[in-house]
């Protein structure tokens, strides 16, 4: 039998852990072995690779000497959604009044009719209005939080981060909290990362957020960019559960990433006698596409093997909103019908991180999820970056 508390070990930290979890702790902090030698002792003792999250349940379910008592941790699932748009809405006719487009440019070539931008509020108002609602919804207190990762690129300070000005405004002392640079896969990015920290029996209540203000980050003299963008901020409380999140994919192809691009800042360096540089975003947009329209597909198939789940047992599939015709050219490359791919960027425009969270907050409120339901959500963008998880509401 496994003991039920490791001498040591507070019970606070076994809680929602299997005893293989707590072994594997006490062992990574107390007994540390040379790094190479970590991968044969998780091997030998757990049978489990913490990256594959496949395996570890297949493990914990299978294998595990004595069965895992219900209750412990398999996996983990989103327990509350919460949503918040910028202030305000910007149609496509207001832009063709300040430069050269026009609604029928923006609408046929991407699907958007307005998005949201901030004027006086930042990013962190945002990201707080939308985790409200999402603890409230999950009925967690913020006091009870352990961890806060946050989606972004577009963090009102280089530091803190979001995730460190969220913690103070929830009042979530005793969250750790970290934002995520994986611009438009933030968000997925985040999830993973909570993810493993709940399955690993570190934490029990996450936030996880994609929250941007892009407005700020773009040239408004580039039409080409400026028009596709909005802001806005999307949370979920994620906690331990035996079903939920069932298959993952992600990547990066850093060798495109000067696709999409923002330098952001460069000072006057005394050394290199550099000018200072404040830079925008700016992409190639037929590269993006082209990247978009093969990798998500691929992506969302690798998570869908993952999991064990049939593209057709899916309920809805969750993109990033980018444009309309990359989802069109996802969902015949799937060959899912369209109508499983709901859409929100022809009100929210493209919003990065915060796009994913936004729409499945919106279907959620809707009504639109049962319990029971497989969903898929895939963001995809700089970096190059793309991530695809599939989960039971
Ligand atoms: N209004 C009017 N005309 C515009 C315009 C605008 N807002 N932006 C660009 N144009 C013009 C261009 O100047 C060009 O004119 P020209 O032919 O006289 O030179 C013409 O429209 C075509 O430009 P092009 O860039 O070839 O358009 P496109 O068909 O590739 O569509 C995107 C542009 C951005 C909509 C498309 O490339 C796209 O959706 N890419 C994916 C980008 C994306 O989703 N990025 C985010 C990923 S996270």
């Amino acid at each position: 039998m496994p003991p039920t508390a490791a001498k040591g070990v507070a019970d606070e930290n076994l809680r929602f852990s299997s005893w293989k979890f707590a072994q594997g702790r006490e062992f990574l902090t107390n007994k540390m072995l040379p790094i190479g030698q970590q991968e044969e002792w998780r091997m030998k003792t757990c049978g489990f690779h913490p990256g594959n999250s496949r395996k570890g349940r297949e493990f914990l379910t299978n294998k595990m000497p004595p069965p895992a008592a219900k209750g412990e941790v398999m996996t983990s699932r989103i327990t509350g959604t919460g949503s918040c748009l910028a202030g305000t809405c910007v149609t496509n006719d207001w832009l063709s009044g300040i430069m050269d487009t026009s609604d029928e440019w923006i609408r046929t070539r991407t699907g958007i009719r307005e998005r949201h931008l901030v004027k006086e509020e930042t990013t962190t108002d945002m990201a707080y209005e939308a985790a409200v609602q999402a603890l409230e919804q999950a009925s967690v207190a913020a006091e009870d939080l352990e961890l806060i990762v946050v989606g972004t690129v577009t963090a009102d300070h280089v530091t803190p981060s979001a995730a460190c000005e969220l913690q103070a405004r929830l009042g979530a002392d005793r969250a750790m909290a970290f934002d995520i640079n994986a611009a438009c896969s933030g968000f997925l990015f985040a999830i993973q990362t909570a993810d493993a920290f709940l399955q690993a029996g570190r934490f029990k209540n996450a936030l996880v957020i994609g929250a941007e203000s892009l407005s700020r980050i773009m040239d408004w003299s580039d039409r080409s960019t400026c028009v596709l963008f909005g802001d806005g901020a999307g949370a979920a409380v994620l906690q331990p559960a035996e079903t939920g999140i069932l298959g993952y994919d992600q990547g990066c192809d850093g060798k495109k990433g000067s696709a999409l691009l923002c330098v952001n800042r460069k000072n006057h360096n005394p050394l290199t006698d550099e000018e200072q540089i404040v830079d925008y975003v700016h992409m190639d947009g037929q590269e993006v596409y082209r990247f978009a329209v093969t990798t998500v597909p691929a992506s969302i198939q690798k998570a869908l093997a993952d999991a064990g789940v049939k593209a057709e047992d899916v309920k809805y599939f969750v993109l990033h909103q980018a444009n309309l015709r990359i989802i069109q050219s996802v969902a015949k490359r799937l060959h899912v019908p369209e109508e499983k791919f709901p859409i929100g960027l022809d009100h929210c425009g493209n919003m990065s991180a915060a796009s994913v969270p936004v729409l499945l907050d919106e279907i959620n409120r809707k009504g639109m999820l049962e319990k029971g339901d497989k969903i898929v959500l895939s963001g995809f963008g700089g970096g190059l970056s793309w991530g695809s998880i599939v989960m039971e509401w």
